[in-house]
């Protein structure tokens, strides 16, 4: 049995880990995993573990980068699925490409921004994806997804739901803009730049500079960033929210009102309260961690206690971001 690398960093084994090179090379080995569980991850920074895993766990190397479509406007680089996610995203802004310098930072692989569609700063990978090549695990059959067949939603993908565990990203396809429009709208991001307007590089660090201030270091502190989504509440819950919480923050979207999950966790005394050895995270309440020697079942607890609370405060359901695997 050999450790499953996650940034929650508990203690949770798998009977092996294979990690392929190339597409070949995945397709190659699939015959002898039929016979036992099997699951594709990325660099484990968007799961829980509780518990071992009794079976292989597949991660991909491919990391080779190219240019595969280029015009007066944009261009099109095709990734492998495991490279680094913040490596691409300084690989494009080195260039003056624009569309993924919000998302800097983001811990994870290429391949994982594909299936859970990252998000951060008013910015979503679904809109710079131009199609995901994927392998069918159980025949090693290539198939390729147009964005659109991919069901791009608020960090849900058809990878996370119908087709869960059926395909294993292999490389991406991002559309990159040649002319930098700046994306300023999230939060206080256009007040850092008053006096000198951004450039793809200055605003990456912007961006860097924020998640550095807010979101606990996956390197020091055992964590999965946001381990809640922000749940989408009906108009007429959200007016009666707001009646009894005047300063409710909110966003409107397609289908209702977005409620951050987080403001409603430290409303019910949560921030920086633990739970075994798992923590609300005491900057941003929508992150738990690992105080140090949690398990996996300790973060799970706390997950649960986190839920029933604003369940019973709110009359709202929160549901994990991070994929739980238990
Ligand atoms: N808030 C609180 N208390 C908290 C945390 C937040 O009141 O402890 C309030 C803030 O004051 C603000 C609102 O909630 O009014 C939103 O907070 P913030 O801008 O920090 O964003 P978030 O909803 O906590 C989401 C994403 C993050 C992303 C940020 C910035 C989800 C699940 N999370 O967090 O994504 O970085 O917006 O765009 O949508 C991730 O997915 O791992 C992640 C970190």
């Amino acid at each position: 049995m050999i450790q499953i690398p996650n940034t929650f960093h508990v203690h949770a084994l798998a009977r092996r880990i294979v990690e392929y090179e190339s597409v070949d090379a995945l397709v190659d080995v699939l015959p002898m995993l039929q016979s036992e569980p099997y699951m594709h991850i990325g660099r484990g920074s968007n799961l829980l573990f509780v518990g071992n895993y009794e079976g292989t766990l597949l991660h991909s190397r491919i990391c080779d980068v190219e240019v595969v479509g280029e015009d007066t406007d944009s261009v099109c680089v095709r990734v492998g699925a495991g490279m680094l996610w913040d490596d691409f995203v300084a690989y494009t802004v080195d260039r003056g490409w624009s569309g993924a310098e919000n998302l800097s930072l983001i811990p994870g692989e290429v391949g994982a921004s594909a299936v859970q569609n990252i998000g951060a700063y008013g910015a979503e990978v679904c809109h710079m994806i131009d199609s995901v090549e994927c392998i069918d695990l159980r025949t090693g059959e290539p198939r390729t997804f147009t964005v659109r067949e991919c069901q791009y939603s608020y960090r849900s993908s058809v990878f996370k739901h119908q087709f869960w565990g059926m395909y294993a990203v292999v490389y991406v396809v991002y559309r990159l803009s040649k002319h930098f429009t700046p994306h300023l709208g999230y939060g206080n991001l256009a007040s850092r730049f008053t006096t000198t307007p951004p450039t793809p590089t200055t605003l990456r660090q912007a961006i860097i500079d924020i998640r550095r201030a807010k979101l606990p270091d996956p390197e020091v502190t055992g964590n999965a960033g946001s381990f809640f989504m922000n749940p989408v509440v009906t108009e007429s819950k959200f007016q009666s929210l707001l009646r009894q919480y005047p300063s409710v923050p909110y966003y409107r979207v397609d289908g209702g009102v977005k409620i951050p999950a987080g403001w409603m966790i430290e409303q019910c005394g949560w921030k920086g309260r633990s739970l075994h050895r798992a923590a609300v995270h005491d900057v941003s309440a929508l992150v738990l961690i690992n105080l140090g020697g949690a398990t996996g079942e300790d973060i799970l607890s706390l997950c649960r206690a986190v839920q029933a609370d604003v369940k019973r405060k709110f009359d709202i359901d929160i549901e994990p971001e991070v994929n739980i695997v238990s």
